[in-house]
């Protein structure tokens, strides 16, 4: 497949567009029906939120938005495409170009530095060191980590290491950025900081969706979605945080 047709299509339909989604695991002789019949848009630039109790489907959800795992049936299209139609490869590659992730666990690296961390991918993309470097080097100072260049993940604190992780996910310029509770781990002023760091990135352009316990984190975003039982069980506009301080 050609670059530009991973790119937006001449009518952009917004930037996701989930119809009638399933998804169903069988473990022996069970099956659980993980995503029952998701439809779901989400426009460029979006922040949604999505709660819901343990089992009912917002990480197998984040995760098919995320092109990790591919639905039973339905269509799912990001930014005109249709991933339904792509390969192993091809999906990948959407995901590399347009999908930063951000986990509860932060999924680094344990003997790469907080440096090389964030330069991976743009290393697995085969950009040039001089070039990795600035871009880097850019990152470091926009999540106030530079001093921690050198540090390994373990040599970090919670904060600082959910700090790299949002940095590698952004190092490729996504265009959505899916997070997977990720506060979750941290204690309430790290929290905060990744949520500030998070908003501003949604402020900057990027469309920005967090799974979350937090009902304080869920109720910040302006569109809450809540989940039951693998449905969407609600999905409101809400006046967000900022922007309710910004009225007094
Ligand atoms: N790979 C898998 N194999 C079998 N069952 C799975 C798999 N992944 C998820 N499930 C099941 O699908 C359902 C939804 O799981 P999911 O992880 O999406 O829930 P969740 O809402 O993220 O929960 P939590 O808040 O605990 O993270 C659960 O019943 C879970 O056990
Ligand atoms: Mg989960």
């Amino acid at each position: 497949m050609s670059r530009d047709l991973l790119r937006v299509s001449p009518w952009f339909p917004g930037m996701i567009e989930v119809s009638g989604v399933n998804k169903t695991f069988y473990l022996g002789d069970s099956a659980v029906h993980a995503l029952d019949n998701i439809n779901l848009r989400i426009e460029q630039g979006d922040y949604l939120s999505v709660m819901g109790p343990s089992g009912s489907g917002k990480s197998t959800l984040l995760n098919m938005l995320g092109l990790l795992d591919r639905p039973d049936d339905g269509s799912y299209c990001l930014n005109g495409v249709d991933t339904m139609s792509l390969n192993e490869n091809e999906r990948a590659r959407l995901r590399r170009e347009q999908i930063g992730f951000v986990f509860q666990s932060y999924h680094l690296i344990p003997r790469l530095t907080a440096r090389e961390n964030i330069e991976l991918p743009l290393m697995l993309a085969g950009v040039a060191a001089k070039q990795r470097h600035a871009e880097v080097a850019v990152i470091l100072e926009k999540l106030d980590i530079a001093r921690r260049a050198h540090h390994l993940p373990n040599q970090l604190s919670g904060g600082e290491r959910q700090r790299v992780a949002i940095g590698r996910s952004i190092v490729m310029k996504p265009s959505i950025l899916l997070a997977d509770e990720p506060t979750g781990n941290l204690d309430t002023r790290s929290g905060t900081e990744v949520t500030r760091i998070l908003e501003d990135l949604n402020r900057e352009g990027i469309t920005l969706l967090v799974v979350t316990h937090d009902n304080n984190m869920g109720d910040r975003a302006r569109r809450h979605v809540r989940m039951l039982d693998g449905a969407i069980s609600s999905d409101h506009m809400h006046q967000q945080q900022g922007e309710a301080d910004a009225a007094g």
